[in-house]
């Protein structure tokens, strides 16, 4: 299985009820998803099916309807409940589920299409999906299901791989969709997983490059954009933590974490030390995931001029702030450090672990492609003292905060959530 992406949803996380919208695409295993539908509902989730056109060939609109939490949907056109059933379903969305989903299903949304009302509420959710391919195993292998699969799980979308099995006419091949119990197991992980995992927790991160003064004008930086900062603070957000954001950059939050989360813009790795050092004192966890200057210059107070000719940088080390949130460090409070590595990562990464004495070591590989500084993707190892280390692929930053944050609420002391 690959374990892809997390846009975090929308919808209210710590909501009682998920709410789970069922997309069927028109396969043969389409039949499964009636009793993929019973498990879910089975489980006390709301559950909302929409079936493609091509879907309801399979399986009748009137067996979903009769075991799910509202009449399934087939068309954008005609809802007596609402105008618009794409927004609806996909803003209200916990999770959006697509079984089977077949290789036309997964070459329109790839492409952006919104020729349907699954489509649509694809293109009209920031809810996590879990798309569970489904096809003949010469259509699995084409490169270009593999291709639209691969820009799908750049995305953030999560994939459940097709298992080894008969298949319809008699063949034998990759292209089975799993048991419903594998998928509502997998739906039960995802959804409960993020709800209310970190509710009550007051959670501080601090994110971006930050930028040492040369003169008034000049600054000294790095490439670091903020993103893995800012993800985790909007992840952290919606899995009910209380979060503070002390970051060098400014980028977008998300709608409904926006107004949420606290930022405090600072730009000198001096002014982080000040912001965290105060502010870690109230926090059950500390995410350093800024990209600090280990060396400032001192900053002369008026513009060098080029007319005195190449000056000379003397520069000294910063306060290295991890370190003085270690020694302050309260009890049970968890504390997380980067550190980026370009050889012997694991070798490397675990010396620093133990010397950092951190929680939870999240460790760049910045030399492999797609990975730490200015991109979107991330693929790190998560290194903690009593846990082996874990590896989370190469997918999107907001999919790698879910991954660290859920190793944090496993390391916070029990009732600190
Ligand atoms: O030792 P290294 O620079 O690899 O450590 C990286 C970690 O230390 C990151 O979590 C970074 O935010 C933090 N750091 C810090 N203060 C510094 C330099 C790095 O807190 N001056």
């Amino acid at each position: 299985m690959t374990w892809t992406p997390s846009p975090m949803p929308s919808a209210t996380p710590n909501s009682p009820t998920p709410r789970i919208v069922l997309g069927v695409a028109g396969g043969i295993a389409a039949y499964k998803a009636v009793e993929l539908l019973r498990l879910l509902r089975e489980k006390g989730y709301h559950v909302a099916p929409v079936l493609t056109p091509d879907a309801t060939r399979f399986v009748g609109l009137v067996t979903f309807s009769a075991l799910a939490s509202e009449p399934a949907r087939t068309s954008l056109y005609g809802d007596p409940t609402t105008p618009i059933p794409h927004t609806y379903l996909g803003s209200n969305a916990s999770l959006i589920v697509v079984a089977p989903a077949t290789a036309h299903l997964i070459a329109r949304y790839a492409m952006g299409l919104a020729d349907d009302l699954l489509t649509a509420t694809l293109l009209a959710t920031r809810a996590p999906v879990l798309l569970c391919p489904a096809m003949h195993t010469e259509m699995w292998v084409q490169p270009s299901v593999q291709e639209n699969l691969a820009t799908l799980r750049r995305r953030g979308v999560l994939v459940l791989e097709p298992e080894v099995g008969p298949l319809a006419g008699g063949d034998v091949g990759t292209g089975r969709l799993p048991q419903p119990e594998k998928i509502a197991a997998l739906i039960e992980k995802i959804v409960e997983g993020y709800r209310g995992a970190l509710s009550g927790v007051r959670v501080l991160i601090s994110a971006g490059g930050t930028r040492e003064a040369i003169d008034p004008v000049r600054v000294l930086s790095n490439r670091s954009s903020g993103r893995q900062g800012y993800a985790l603070a909007d992840a952290a957000c919606r899995m009910g933590a209380t979060v503070t954001l002390v970051s060098t950059v400014e980028r977008s939050l998300n709608l409904d974490t926006v107004s949420a989360i606290e930022v405090v813009p600072v730009e000198s790795a001096a002014e982080m030390h000040e912001a965290m050092m105060k502010r870690a004192l109230e926090s059950e966890c500390v995410i350093m995931a800024a990209a600090v200057a280990d060396f400032a210059p001192r900053a002369s107070s008026e513009k060098l001029k080029k007319r005195d000719g190449v000056p000379e940088l003397h520069l000294e080390r910063t306060p290295d702030i991890l370190a003085d949130l270690v020694a302050q460090r309260a009890n049970g409070q968890i504390i997380v450090g980067f550190a980026a590595e370009t050889t012997d990562v694991l070798a490397n990464a675990l010396e620093k672990l133990r010397d950092k004495d951190v929680d939870l070591l999240v460790v760049n590989d910045v030399a492999a492609p797609g990975v730490g500084f200015e991109h979107a993707t991330n693929e790190v190892l998560l290194l903690s003292r009593h846990e082996e280390p874990e590896r989370v692929s190469l997918r999107s930053k907001e999919a790698v905060a879910w991954e660290i944050l859920a190793r944090v609420a496993a390391l916070l002391p029990q009732g600190a959530q």
